[in-house]
């Protein structure tokens, strides 16, 4: 497997003078990469998204993204977190266009895209309105475009379909896979869903125990092309979400017996 892309090495991370959440956590990841982290509730998913965000800094170890040492806020990959983090007094176009809008593009140029992305996502007409308006899918869909308005190398996602219907979670499936192919980015994505983490991985980590670190991965060879309709129906996908399943019951044991 190749790093060239991100890095982990042996990460130990916890909050303030409480136990390590992770410890000996390494992973890589190459270029234009799907990988997705599935594992128990509360085993620091999200803890070590932060820390390729450069948002939480680690106990040991080293986060290290495209040749270099993460130390500070990693402003070079886009982060859709787990929480609701747009702003309530701007608009949904405004919340969209702000990566583009701190980078220097021209306001014209951003409406344009956003107006794009919105129609894409399903949140046509909704570009006028604020936060608060929004139901909870819509609001996770306008987060969601503001993690793809400009495109970094790596997008961090943390549950980003969590609550979203069944039809509307397949069309932003087959949305997010077919834009990162074209666009030739990587994907850290997690997620509760099996069928959603083999339906969009080229591999799957599985991470438990306490203090946390991954217990076992496993590839997802269906490529980048793969058919998000009827991929259910192949065997091999079948046996892929049963070993998954497994792998992650092996790690919820692993953390309820640690803990
Ligand atoms: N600000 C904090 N202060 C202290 N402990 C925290 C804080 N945030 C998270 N934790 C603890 O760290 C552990 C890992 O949290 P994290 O949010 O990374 O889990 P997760 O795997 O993302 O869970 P979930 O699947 O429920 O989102 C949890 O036990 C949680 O209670
Ligand atoms: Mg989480």
């Amino acid at each position: 497997m190749s790093a060239d892309l991100l890095a982990l090495t042996d990460v130990r991370m916890g909050f303030g003078d409480g136990p390590d959440v992770v410890a000996g956590v390494s992973l890589s990841m190459s270029r234009n990469e799907f990988v997705s982290i599935v594992g128990p509730s509360g085993c620091g998913k999200s803890t070590i998204l932060n820390a390729v965000a450069g948002l939480m800094p680690v106990r040991g170890g080293t986060v290290t993204y495209q040749g270099e040492q993460i130390r500070g806020v990693n402003t070079a990959v886009g982060y859709m977190t787990q929480g609701d983090t747009l702003l309530p007094w701007r608009t949904v176009e405004d919340n969209v266009a702000m990566p583009l809008r701190l980078r220097g593009v021209n306001k014209a140029e951003a409406r344009a895209k956003v107006a794009e992305l919105l129609t894409m996502l399903d949140l046509d007409g909704a570009g006028r309105k604020f936060p608060a308006q929004l139901s909870g899918g819509m609001k996770r869909r306008a987060l969601l475009a503001r993690s793809m308005i400009y495109q970094p190398d790596l997008l961090l996602m943390d549950e980003p379909f969590a609550a979203l219907d069944a039809q509307l979670r397949t069309q932003m499936h087959r949305e997010l896979r077919s834009t990162v192919a074209r666009t030739r980015q990587a994907v850290l994505f997690v997620t509760h869903d099996i069928f959603e983490a083999v339906l969009l991985s080229d591999r799957v980590i599985v991470i438990g125990g306490t203090p946390a670190a991954p217990t076992a991965e496993v590839d997802i060879p269906f490529g980048a092309d793969r058919d998000i309709e009827g991929l259910r129906f192949d065997p091999q996908f079948v046996s892929l979400e049963k070993q998954v399943h497994d792998e992650l019951s092996r790690a919820r044991t692993l953390s309820r017996v640690a803990s």
